[in-house]
């Protein structure tokens, strides 16, 4: 395998940071974008002309479209594209304002759009390449509390499965990854966003298992250096997959939901099917 292109978004920690790691030791190369290059410091001196960091606010399509277009032009290629910078704001549905819910959307899932339009033309060009969008396994089973980034994660995908099937046939693979919990600062930010009270009393039971998952950090299963290696292991599968759960909790919250999908379905098909307009022969 050459030396491919990688930008990554969310580069400055956790997964991102991992990931850019990562990628640098397997002999690639990489444009990270982030709100804060300074954490990549080291990596860039310890890998000279192979890491580009590029500081611009991903909600910011105007800034982040020529900033791209600079980091893609100094490497003169893009082959891999990983949407992965994201946030959780934690809150009861009917506490949480619109304001929170569309800054939610900005970054999970219009940031994802605004870097897509401005690396596919790249893609395309070349008639091949790969994009990561870094979802959760939020972005297939709900949670109370949780609306905000559920349906954030939730929107990511439905985009992607279209997409994926709008670029396959260009020579372009898109998959959507879906992470358990992992050991990066995340937990701790979403919870450093929790009121002290419930707005609502109704939902106060929503807050006490916030707290307690809040209060659960060191316990998340997933190891954010082993899940970078398992990207890269992605980038260079011919043919990868539509979606890959990453750490056992995925695998098994996955699995119960669509077990539960499928059990209901069985169970009302025939009111489903019902709908149907009558056969005339
Ligand atoms: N950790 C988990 O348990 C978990 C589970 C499932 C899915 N995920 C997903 O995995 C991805 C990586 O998360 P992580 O665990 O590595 O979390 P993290 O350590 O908090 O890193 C997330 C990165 O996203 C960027 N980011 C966060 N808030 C942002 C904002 N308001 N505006 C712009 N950029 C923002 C930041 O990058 P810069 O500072 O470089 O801009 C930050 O370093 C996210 O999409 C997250 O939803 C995480």
């Amino acid at each position: 395998m050459g030396s491919r292109v990688w930008l990554i978004t969310g580069a400055s920690g956790g997964l991102g940071q991992a990931l850019v790691g990562e990628v640098l030791s397997s002999g690639e190369r990489v444009i990270a974008v982030t709100r804060d290059d300074e954490p990549l410091q080291p990596l860039t001196a310890a890998f000279p002309g192979c890491l580009r960091t590029v500081s611009v606010d991903i909600t910011d399509a105007g800034a982040l479209r020529p900033a791209l277009d600079d980091a893609i032009a100094g490497f003169s290629c893009l082959d891999i594209v990983v949407n992965n910078a994201g946030y959780a704001r934690a809150g009861p549905f009917e506490e949480l304002d619109d304001t929170e819910l569309r800054a939610q959307f900005e970054v999970n899932f219009f940031a994802a759009v605004n870097v897509l339009r401005a690396a596919l033309p790249h893609l395309r060009a070349a008639r091949a390449g790969r994009v990561l969008q870094i979802s959760s396994l939020a972005g297939q089973i709900g949670a109370p509390g949780m609306s905000a980034y559920t349906a954030g994660k939730h929107a990511l995908e439905g985009l992607s499965v279209s997409l994926a099937a709008e670029l396959t046939p260009l020579g372009i693979r898109t998959t959507i990854v879906e992470p358990g919990a992992a050991r990066t600062g995340f937990r701790t930010d979403w919870a450093s966003r929790l009121p002290s009270s419930a707005a609502l009393p109704d939902y106060l039971p929503v807050h006490e298992a916030l707290a307690r998952s809040a209060g659960a950090v060191g316990d998340q299963v997933g190891d954010p250096a082993r899940m970078a290696r398992a990207l890269v292991a992605l980038a260079d599968m011919p043919s990868p997959p539509l979606r890959l759960p990453l750490g056992s909790d995925a695998l098994a919250g996955i699995e119960n939901a669509r077990n539960g999908q499928l059990e209901e379905l069985r169970r009302f098909a025939d009111l489903s099917a019902s709908t149907d307009h009558t056969k005339v022969n």
